[in-house]
């Protein structure tokens, strides 16, 4: 099969003993300086990301590959993350590479289309919902307790399993313990920032590194789940705003109210998705917390 964007041949080679050749990739996306392609053999798949080599971004993003790998080590040894998860990476003539573990799952917004509708009020959309939320801020609170902030929780950063149960990816972004020689954290998604990060980012120059703490991922886990069950964003603002504009709009710390904009009454489940987003960190549950309330 030829390819527009084939993925790093370096990697292929490096991939075709654990996956079992031929291999068959697919370009599952390309934007913002990186892309990722599903890699099939007769043994497995595995999700592999490399940076562009043909954008000026090309040294940020390769330094941001390498990055993500280093979180993935990090991460594994600290007992926060499964083990064999990360797969491989390594270095190719454009930059770098990273392979992590197939993840069989939609992103949330596909997840939550039946719930997101007034035909999602039946009896079974119900457990199928908080278990999303529970199994997701049980990943949460793995990173939590060793240190670690996600900090890219957003809608296409889970995936949800035909089971019913929320997996995190993508830690390229990921805070934790020493953040030394990092590259600075500046936020991620505009939509699922925290007020307290946004806030930090119009206050501090682009070199400057915030330190995403749990609760900022708290935020952002509420956040995602009223977006896509509601199909509102929680801070409404004007589209044609500007980034710092809409950040400076989310620092006040305003939301909708759930009961405003919900599908369908679903006490519980909506006023833990409240208690995620107030705006004082402190006010807000724990991800520990959160398994148990959902
Ligand atoms: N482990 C995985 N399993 C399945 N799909 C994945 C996996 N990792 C990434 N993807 C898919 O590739 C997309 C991009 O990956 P991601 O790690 O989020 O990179 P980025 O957001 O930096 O482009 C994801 O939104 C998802 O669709
Ligand atoms: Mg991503």
């Amino acid at each position: 099969m030829v390819h527009a964007l084939p993925p790093p041949g370096e990697a292929l080679d490096r991939l075709a003993g654990r996956l079992g050749a031929p291999l068959d990739s697919s370009l599952l996306s390309d934007r913002r300086g990186t892309r990722t392609w599903k890699i099939r053999g007769s043994r497995g798949a595995v999700a592999l990301k490399a940076n562009s080599p043909e954008q000026e971004t090309v040294r940020a993003k390769a330094a941001e590959m390498a990055q993500e790998d280093d979180h993935l080590l990090r991460l594994t040894a600290a007992g926060a993350l499964r083990p064999g998860y990360r797969i491989d990476a390594g270095s190719w003539d454009g930059g770098r590479w990273l392979a992590v573990r197939w993840v069989d799952g939609v992103p949330l917004w596909r997840a939550l289309a039946l719930a997101r509708g007034p035909e999602g009020d039946r009896p079974s959309v119900r457990p199928w919902l908080r278990g999303i939320a529970r199994t997701w801020a049980t990943r949460l609170a793995a990173m939590h307790a060793a240190g670690w902030a996600h900090a890219d929780v957003q809608p296409t950063n889970t995936l949800v399993t035909r089971d019913g149960r929320a997996e995190v990816i993508d830690y390229a972004l990921a805070c934790g313990p020493d953040p030394g020689g990092r590259l600075p954290y500046r936020g991620a998604l505009t939509h699922t920032t925290a007020p307290e990060i946004a806030a930090a980012v119009l206050a501090t120059s682009a070199d400057t590194h915030i330190q995403a703490e749990p609760s900022a991922d708290v935020w952002s886990l509420g956040a995602s789940l009223f977006w896509c069950w509601t199909s509102h964003r929680p801070v409404p603002y004007d589209d044609r705003l500007g980034r710092p504009e809409k950040l400076a709009v989310i620092a006040r710390g305003g939301t909708l109210p759930p009961a405003d904009v919900r599908p369908w009454r679903f006490p519980g489940f909506e006023d833990t998705i409240s208690a995620c987003l107030a705006p004082d960190p402190a006010d807000r549950p724990t991800a520990k917390e959160l398994i148990a309330a959902w």
